[in-house]
């Protein structure tokens, strides 16, 4: 899992390379395993500016080949003393392109250059009052001009700066440390604190210096731009090969593949492959509606006794994910090989998948395998040898960017606020072994949940909402008859980016209608409970 998870992380930075050099004035984040990483990439983006990420320890000439205008440094749960601290090549602060460390960021930069780090007498978590007190005030400073002197900041560190490197000097500080530095004619930058966290007040603005006032980037990123560009380099990238996507219907699946048709036209064909562990009827719906609304060359493979004979015996989640990822495979390559013979005048050489950035944040991590959630299948769970490389066009965004993009591609609405649905599909809904019986009882308990949410005018207020079958059987009455039945749990969350959610507060009548609905439909259900956990420290899904 390790080595294929380095291994995607390289070919990302590939695929990446061809993109950030297309997409002029890009800005690199180099992750030091942070918390807020990607929300820093994030609030780039929403400045128009382009932003990838990369672990900290990617190879200069790897970074030197995207052209960067700017480079951030991120914060990271590590002390610079410690045995396995993250590091970047040291030279990231010698190519003369501007640097902004944040946090970690700015503690390796000083640490780098010969300042001294101290653990902190007093830790800093979260808000304290930034002064910018340097000699002329924050005009004299690139990165604090315009904002006022005293500023609510937020802190998350227990290190901090005592002793700057050479040609520093310190721009700012708490009551207890010193909170910003630069070195303006090196053009490296650092705060302490957050910049990327909207408790940090101005900290857009200072975000704004850096990539325009220091790193003179241009606001060029947009959804026709990122549109325009990612075409080009997939045309680039494919030369005369053909590609196959893996189409579920989903979000982004389908932008991804509106996308790669706009690059390589009928060179790709679409395969929705119906694993049985679909929503129900949603092989048969989706499919029209990819044909007919999107006209889009779709390939419906009904392969759902295949991964039920799979599953057969399995329990424990990742070993779903990983015989579901390989299976998803196998059919492809057996596609693939029909098409080859047929209508495909030269060999596919791609496999096209709609993973999202939060996707490849929860699969791979920069800490190593250990610190990983779950192998989203399209991800970390795909075999290590695969008949395919791989193209990616929504790798670095996150769902609501994707949705932006689906929009100004055309996609009917109707796709755009379809709920997220996990690659493994019911077989992570479905606690215990998955088979034909409990499938049918989780996908008509599932229909009536989402049934009623849409009814309740809900739908498209949350993140998603669905139903869980657990194995746990309990006693419940019906017709003055003892049954013995099982539990569907009930999910409903809200989301800005699956990176965190929060339990929906459903008007009582709503709960109600779900619970009486799913037990008297639904035969082989005694009992209903709702799930009232948030993420962290529960994931959205069960498994
Ligand atoms: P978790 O359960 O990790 O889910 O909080 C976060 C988001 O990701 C979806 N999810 C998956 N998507 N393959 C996918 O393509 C997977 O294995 C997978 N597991 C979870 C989940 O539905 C939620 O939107």
């Amino acid at each position: 899992m390790a080595e294929s998870a380095a291994r995607r992380v390289a070919e990302r930075e590939h695929e990446q390379g061809g993109r950030m050099k297309a997409e002029l004035g890009g800005v690199v984040v180099l992750d030091f395993g942070g918390q807020y990483t990607q929300l820093i990439a994030r609030r780039i983006r929403e400045q128009q500016v382009f932003s990838a990420i990369l672990p900290c320890n990617t190879p200069m000439e790897e970074i030197q080949k995207l052209e960067p205008a700017g480079i951030v440094l991120s914060g990271g749960p590590s002390s610079v003393y410690d045995a396995d601290a993250p590091k970047c090549d040291p030279q990231v602060l010698e190519l003369g392109i501007p640097v902004l460390g944040i946090c970690y960021g700015m503690q390796w930069v000083a640490h780098t250059l010969g300042g001294r780090v101290e653990k902190a007498e007093r830790r800093e978590y979260g808000r304290a009052h930034l002064r910018v007190d340097c000699q002329g005030g924050p005009d004299s400073s690139e990165l604090f001009a315009g904002v006022p002197e005293a500023l609510r900041i937020w802190n998350s560190h227990g290190d901090h700066v005592r002793g700057l490197p050479i040609g520093f000097r310190a721009t700012g500080h708490t009551a207890n440390a010193i909170a910003s530095v630069e070195d303006p004619k090196r053009r490296i930058y650092a705060t302490q604190f957050h910049v990327e966290v909207k408790h940090t007040e101005h900290g857009t603005e200072l975000l704004r210096n850096f990539l325009f006032r220091v790193c003179k980037a241009e606001p060029k990123w947009s959804g026709a731009a990122f549109i325009e560009e990612t075409t080009q380099a997939i045309r680039a990238k494919v030369g005369n090969k053909w590609a196959i996507c893996g189409l579920s219907g989903g979000v982004d699946s389908t932008v991804a593949a509106v996308l790669v048709h706009r690059a390589m036209g009928n060179r790709l064909t679409n395969i929705f492959v119906n694993t049985g562990l679909l929503r129900k009827n949603e092989f048969e719906q989706t499919l029209e509606m990819l044909r007919e609304r999107l006209k889009l060359h779709v390939i419906g493979v009904d392969a759902s006794d295949r991964f039920l004979v799979l599953l057969k015996g399995v329990t424990d989640p990742e070993e779903k994910r990983r015989r579901i990822g390989r299976e998803f495979i196998a059919v492809f390559a057996e596609e693939a090989q029909k098409l080859q013979g047929g209508e495909a005048h030269g060999e596919i050489g791609y496999l096209v998948q709609g993973t999202l950035y939060p996707d490849v944040i929860e699969s791979v991590s920069v800490k190593g395998p250990s610190a990983t959630i779950k192998t989203h299948h399209n991800v970390g769970g795909l075999p290590a040898q695969m008949p395919f490389a791989l193209i990616e066009p929504l790798r670095d965004l996150f769902k609501d960017e994707v949705r932006r993009i689906g929009k100004d591609l055309g996609l009917p609405p109707e796709i755009l606020v379809k709920h997220p649905f996990p690659g493994p599909g019911l077989a992570v809904r479905l606690l215990g072994e998955v088979t034909h019986t409990h499938l049918v009882i989780l996908q008509d308990a599932d229909a009536i949940v989402v049934e009623e949410i849409r009814r309740a005018g809900l739908y498209e207020k949350v993140w998603q909402a669905f139903a869980v079958l657990l194995p746990v059987r309990s006693v419940g009455v019906m017709g003055d008859g003892r049954t013995y039945g099982l539990t569907v749990a009930v999910r409903v969350v809200e989301s800005d980016d699956a990176m965190t959610a929060d339990w929906v507060k459903l008007p009582e009548e709503v709960l109600e209608r779900i619970s009486t609905r799913i037990v008297n439909e639904v035969r082989g259900v005694t009992r209903v409970v709702y799930d009232i956990s948030s993420k962290p420290p529960s994931t959205i899904e069960w498994e």
